[in-house]
This record gives C-alpha cells, structure tokens and sequence, in this order.
C-alpha cells in the first residue's frame, strides 16, 4: 500500500527522504511526491511514475528544509495523475498530508468544507480532507495537538497519515494502519509505515499503537492516545537485515529472494521453540481451528488443512481472509485462529481476526514482522525470520510458512516426520545452482497466453501458488487446477498453444497424474513436467532431486518460482513491482 514518510533533521531532509522512498517502493508506486518546510512556505515536488524517474526530471531531492514529507502512492481514490500524487496541502498552503488507507466518510468531508468553508478542492482523492481539516482546526485553537483531535474526531475509515505544518511540527497519526517512530543520532526523527523506510543509521523504533498520534518539534516528540493522554511506549532495537536492504548482485529483488531460500528455509521458527510448542499445544488442544491469510499466505493456509489431518489428524478449515466477514456466522465460537501473513499488516487478515475475537477465538499467527500489528493482537506469535522480502510477489515467505507448517505438523505428530531442514536446503542450492534450462523454457514461451499449472493433494494449493506467481509478475493468465478436475471444465481450454505444467513427483499421485497428461497431450496441448522421474510425455521435463516423499511441496514451488521470475524477465517485466499491485495491502 501507499509509504508515508516524515523526517525532521540538523539538515536538509530531501535526499534521506526520496532515498527512504525508493526502498519503500513496494507499498505503491504509481506516483510519489514530497513537502519540504522552507521558510514559512510548504514546497510540494511531486509527478507520476517510480520513484527514480520522477526524482529525475523534478529533483524531489534537491529542495532545502530540515523537515519534510513524502510519500508512494497505489492508488485507491482517484486515478493515478499528478494532481492526485500526495502529498496534498490545505487550500491555503501551511499544512501538507502524506496518508495511507481510506477515509471513509470522505465525501460528505468534503461536501462539508467546500459548502461551508469555501474550500476548492484540487484532486479527487479522500486525503485532501485531512489537511483542510488540520488547518481549520488550527486556525480555531492555534494548537497542533488540538487540530489534530478534532481532525480524527471527524474521520470514519483505517488510515495513518503524516501532517507537516508551517509552524514546524510533523506529527504522526495511527488509526489501524501501521506507524513507527525512528529515533537517529544527529536529531533524526523519522515517522514511517515500514522499517524498511529507516535510513541505516537509525535502528531505534518505537511503533505507534492504534488510535495514537506523535507530534515532532525541535527535535523532541511526544506520544498521544486519540483524547490527548500522554502515552506510554517502548524503544525497541529493529535486527541490522532490515537496514539498508539492497538487492547485491542480483539484477532484482524477486531473483535474490528466490535464491535466498537455501537460508532462510533453516531460519523460519528458529530461536523461538517455546513460541512453536505454545502454537501446537493451542491447535492440539482446540476442537476447531481455522487458519486464514490473502494471497500466498491463503494458500499456506490450505496447506496446513493437508499437513495437519494427514500427519496429526487434526481436522482444520481454512478460510480467505478477505471472505471472513460472509463466513463468520458459521464460525463455531471459542475456536482457534491461525492467521498467516507475511507483512501481519494484510488490512483483510486483521479484519479477519477482529471477527475471530468477537467469536472469542484464541488468535495465534506466523509473520515475518515480528512487531507487526498481527502479532500484537496475536496470543502467540512466530516469525518467519526470513528478512525483509521487497518484491511483491511472495517467494521465500511462502517456502518460510511452509517450513513452519511441518514443523508444527511434526510436533503434532510427535516427530513422525524427524525432518532435517539441511536437506531441504541442500535441494534447494542444487536446484538454483544452474537454471539455464528453466530460462531457456522461459525464452520459448514467452509469447503465451495461458497457463495451467495441475497438482493434486497437497500439490494442489503449490499449484495455486505456481499459478499466483506467474499471474502476479508474467501477466500470463495462470490457473491452478486439481488434477482430477481437468476432465471437468478446463479441458475445454486446451488445444495445441496451451502449456499445462505438472507437478509430479514420485508419490501417491503420479500414476494418476500421468492420466491427466496423456488426457492432455490428446488435445496437442504443450505438457511441463516437474518430477523427480522423467516421463516420455513430458515435452520439458523439470528434474527436482528426489526427496522424503512427504517433503516434495517445499522443493516443488522453486521451479515454479523460477519459471515465473525468467518469463518475466523475458517479457520485459519488472518483476519486483508488478503492476496494479503492491505487497502490504492495507485496504480492504
Ligand atoms: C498482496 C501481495 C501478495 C501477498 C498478499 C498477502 O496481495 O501482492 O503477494 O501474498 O498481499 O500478504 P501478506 O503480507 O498478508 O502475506
């Protein structure tokens, strides 16, 4: 979703700002802008497109001024034009927003001030109530902190937002949408939605409950609850991974985190057994247990319903997120919730697990932001550890969730399945160790319009999974499909242009599986064979190494990976910032 920003410093903040910006990409990157304080004026930059160009032709990093604003936008209300980039100033100028989220009850907001206020409203977004807001309120009291009250006082909807006045203060607001405070030497105080904003000399943060706001101003910040209380609050230390990520040698993001999975895979859960006892004892000890998650994470969710009834026989149900609130009638109460997300920032995952605690579930979770608002409403918590995953597209999260599924499968199961992550990465190098063959299938499908990837068992939901990928970053049409389900629809669809990948590895499935391609090949179509076995039938065959049996989901989903990541590239992609979509997604 959209990156706010505030930084107030010794020096001109510009060039930290735009630097902070860039990192911060992945939340949106449709247009992006700042507000710098210079004098008494407030200078707004701002254009359409990434960041890099737009700093290019407009120099967003050259404006002076020791506090200013920026912001990345996805857009939500209004198109993506340069009226409509943040940040936004009040009519008369002295107060500028950055925002994230939605003001709900914008509209009649808006109606309001143009009709009793005479304010002329220059774009067509929700934010530009907030700063008309402030500015009024601030008129009336002369008091920032007291605008600020009235302003949240009036606004309906989740949103976090960043004000700058001309007077000097930055203030910071969370309503449901995440905040944190960087606190650096030289005066540094940063305000931003995502570490990964912090400048890498800043590693002290404090992260800003819901319903808070801090106000910056020279040099020292104070923390309020929403009626004006002084609020109470911790400093905590962010791990050095998530300071100054780069992409290193690799040419993006999504290829380094893809070959990052040799390590990480031996990271998830790690350090935290106590964290992972506590999740199993929660799950063995409820009678109904619903895991939930969007996207990458739902399908971990699905996994788990397979591993859990397979290995431990506990009956689990999974549930999208985003569906949660139509399916909260059927929610038995006192249940146990398992929510699954990689940022814990998913706006659908938290309303999913407010639904759970009015059904008085028991909220346990999986995240790789140990700090995120998921794990804060979680009653236990455990962290992928996997580092900061900057491409859209979810690739070591997904192998890192899985990862901690089987080990939470095998504690249920009381270590039937005695699994050696060692192994697990050892496949892993073996199979990112030469990818010619995968880039050369790339090169000779590029021009496709239409993939199925089929599995069936548990390699369904990493057929899903495969599918999601190559959608998300390829703009392929993908579909994941139930082996078994072929013959019932999608067969319809193949003929001698349609690609169908198989997963199949050698286990209960194969035989039937080789069913399904011999039922392929009879409409010509094209078949990508991903198994451990070759196969006459398969036109390419993907060699994965041959594993445990049970294993195969966490090694299956790298080809897919990688056939996603090379077509990508071969179709002139960007793959870390796909278009129409950004990671954290904090919007309903
Ligand atoms: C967005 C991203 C997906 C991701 C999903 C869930 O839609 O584009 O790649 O899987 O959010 O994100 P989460 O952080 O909750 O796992």
């Amino acid at each position: 979703m959209c990156s706010i920003l505030g930084l107030s410093s010794d020096s001109d903040v510009a060039p930290t700002l735009v630097a902070s910006l860039k990192r911060m990409e992945y939340r949106g990157y449709d247009s992006v802008g700042v507000a710098i304080k210079n004098g008494s004026n407030i200078l707004v930059k701002k254009g359409v497109g990434k960041v890099n160009d737009v700093n290019a032709s407009i120099h967003m990093d050259k404006v002076n001024g020791n506090v200013g604003i920026g912001h990345t936008r996805w857009a939500t209300h209004g198109g993506v034009t340069v009226e409509n980039a943040h940040p936004h100033l009040c009519n008369s100028g002295p107060v500028g927003v950055v925002h994230n989220g939605i003001i709900e009850n914008y509209a009649e907001l808006r109606e309001d001030l143009e009709k009793n206020h005479n304010i002329v409203f220059k774009s067509t977004t929700d934010t530009e109530v907030i700063p008309n807001l402030l500015q009024i309120y601030f008129e009336k009291s002369h008091d920032v902190k007291r605008a600020i009250m009235d302003t949240v006082g009036k606004l309906k909807g989740h949103y976090a937002f960043v004000a700058l006045f001309n007077t000097g203060e930055l203030v910071g607001v969370r309503n449901h949408e995440p905040l944190i405070i960087g606190i650096g030497a030289t005066n540094n105080l940063l305000l931003t939605s995502d570490i990964i904003g912090l400048p890498e000399n800043i590693s002290s943060v404090i992260y800003v409950d819901n319903n808070q706001f801090v106000i910056v101003k020279d040099h020292e910040y104070d923390i309020y609850d929403f009626e004006g209380n002084v609020a109470q609050f911790t400093i905590k230390t962010i791990p050095k991974s998530y300071q100054n990520v780069t992409k290193g040698s690799f040419r993006y993001y999504t290829e380094k985190e893809i070959f990052e999975q040799p390590n990480t895979i031996l990271m998830a859960g790690e350090g935290d057994n106590n964290c992972l006892e506590k999740i199993t004892q929660s799950i063995r000890d409820s009678d109904y247990v619903y895991v939930t998650g969007s996207g990458t994470s739902y399908n971990i969710a699905v996994i788990a319903k397979y591993l859990f009834s397979r290995f431990a026989g506990k009956k689990v149900e999974h549930v999208m997120a985003s569906e949660m609130k139509y399916s909260s009638r059927y929610l038995v109460s006192d249940s146990t919730l398992f929510g699954i997300s990689q940022s814990g920032e998913s706006a659908d995952i938290l309303e999913s697990v407010s639904i759970g605690k009015k059904k008085n579930a028991k909220i346990l979770s999986m995240v790789n932001s140990k700090n995120s608002s998921l794990a804060r409403e979680s009653i236990h918590s455990i962290g992928l550890n996997c580092g900061p995953e900057v491409g859209v597209a979810a690739t070591k999260s997904f192998t890192s969730q899985m990862a901690i599924l089987y080990k939470i499968a095998d504690k249920l199961c009381e270590n039937c399945l005695a699994i050696n992550f060692h192994t697990i990465s050892n496949a892993y190098t073996k199979m990112l160790s030469n990818t010619s063959h995968i880039q050369e299938l790339a090169k000779s499908i590029k021009n496709i319009q239409n993939l199925f990837v089929i599995g069936r068992g548990i390699h369904y939901p990493i057929a899903k999974e495969g599918a999601l990928k190559i959608k998300e970053i390829t703009y392929v049409h993908a579909e994941g499909i139930a082996g078994g389900e072929l013959k019932h629809g999608p067969l319809a669809l193949m003929d001698s242009s349609t690609y169908v990948i198989v997963i199949n590895p050698d286990d209960d499935a194969y035989v039937d599986n080789i069913s399904s391609v011999h039922e392929i090949k009879s409409r010509e179509a094209k078949i990508i064979g991903i198994s451990n076995k070759p196969d006459p039938s398969y036109d390419f065959w993907i060699k994965i190494p041959t594993i445990r049996e049970e294993l195969y989901p966490l090694i299956e989903i790298i080809p897919l990976q990688l056939i996603s990541y090379y077509l990508a590239v071969e179709r002139g992609i960007d793959p870390d910032y796909p278009k129409n979509l950004a990671k954290s997604v904090t919007v309903k």
